[in-house]
């Protein structure tokens, strides 16, 4: 997640105060076509093991944004022996360049076993590519082809007897259903948000609407079939996505740096489409991973287990207490089971004493503060 304006918009506190144009037009494609290889396909099951050893483990881990030379650095210096058994699922927003993306790809595979991908917003970025001419559509399609000869898998698939299933997903403005702060003047979306320029749509295609999140959720049903197999055989089914599914998974717009952040962040067909896999009542082996926002972030909503664990950017990692050297990437299943809560988790533990207050308008300390400056630097 990239705001364009100042960092410190996106930026929270450590802990809660309170106690409580296009450049180019391009064919649209159907949803789908790059995403489906092949016609009928069959779902692979993949044993865990390598012989004799512990039980499977998986690892999930968001936003790397390899593109920041300290993030790189982070991933070079993961074991190269330590996670040899392990699978990893990266929930979006590797690198904005694509020989980033691929590097960054390369040494995962290398550490890891088994490594899983779903594509995030500055993986779709096109200004600095190399060549310029192609669109985020066209770019997507060559990091899958990049997954695809690497060995990262981006389809659905059992690993012992767990599912994995990889979800696509885009944001619409019109998932954010809270109280607009209106108090002082927020900056627009286009002014604060990277994508409205970084990324190549063709006409058809905005997050102004619902039309790009409908794009990138009718591609998921490609999968279904496999899906389909997936939940007839497995108990325990782990999902993931870049972009949230639900507004209760980000803080309030009152404790926002950039309140309007909601709506750049999620979809509605995101929940749904989980909610087929895991059922609307959810399970106690039900749960999804996802990233984007750069909180940490592990409540069960409604049966579901949903989880942040992202790397975010370095002056972000300084500020938070669980840091990001150590914990990450964070295992979320080992042996048969789901892994304790992760902890401290600033924002979910804050909610889970905390209701909610989407009418409440008034500012956040911090927010009010923030805000209260820019006006005196401005004036
Ligand atoms: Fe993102």
């Amino acid at each position: 997640m990239v705001l364009r304006l100042a960092s410190s918009y996106m930026s929270i506190p450590q802990t809660p105060r309170t106690s409580t144009s296009l450049s180019q037009r391009v064919p649209l494609r159907k949803p789908g076509k790059m995403w489906k290889r092949g016609c009928t396909r069959r779902l692979d099951i993949l044993p865990s093991l390598n012989g004799d050893g512990p039980g499977l483990r998986v690892f999930v881990l968001s936003d790397l944004h390899t593109d920041y030379s300290e993030n790189m650095m982070w991933v070079e210096c993961l074991s190269t022996a330590k996670h040899k058994r392990d699978v990893l699922l990266v929930a979006g927003d590797v690198a904005e360049t694509y020989n980033n993306f691929v590097l960054t790809m390369s040494l995962l595979k290398e550490r890891f076993k088994h490594v899983f991908y779903v594509p995030g917003n500055h993986d779709l970025w096109c200004r600095r590519e190399s060549d310029v001419s192609f669109s985020s559509l066209e770019k997507l399609e060559k990091l899958l082809d990049a997954c695809k000869r690497l060995g990262v898998k981006t389809d659905p698939m059992v690993i012992g007897s767990l599912g994995i299933i990889p979800l696509l997903s885009w944001y619409h403005e019109s998932f954010d259903r809270e109280e607009d702060i209106t108090s002082f003047r927020i900056p627009p979306l286009e002014m604060a948000c990277k994508d409205y320029h970084a990324c190549k749509w063709p006409e058809e295609l905005s997050n102004r609407d619902t039309s790009l999140a409908s794009y990138f959720d009718a591609m998921n049903e490609n999968n279904m079939d496999l899906i389909e197999d997936i939940k007839k055989t497995c108990e325990q089914i782990i999902t993931f996505s870049h972009f949230v599914p639900r507004q209760e998974l980000c803080p309030e717009k009152r404790m926002l740096f950039y309140p309007n952040l909601p709506k750049i962040i999620g979809s509605d067909s995101l929940e749904v489409r989980l909610r087929s896999i895991h059922g609307a009542e959810g399970s106690g082996s039900a749960c999804h991973v996802f990233g984007h926002t750069h909180f940490c972030w592990d409540a069960v909503l409604d049966g579901i287990r949903y989880v942040q664990a992202p790397l975010a950017y370095p002056r972000e990692r300084k500020r938070r207490m669980n840091g990001g050297e150590n914990w990450l990437p964070f295992c979320i299943y080992s042996d048969g089971e789901f892994a304790e809560r992760l902890s401290p988790c600033y924002w979910s533990d804050y909610y889970s004493v905390n209701p909610r207050q989407p009418r409440n308008t008034e500012l956040a300390p911090w927010v009010a503060r923030f805000y209260s400056q820019r006006k005196d630097h401005n004036t």
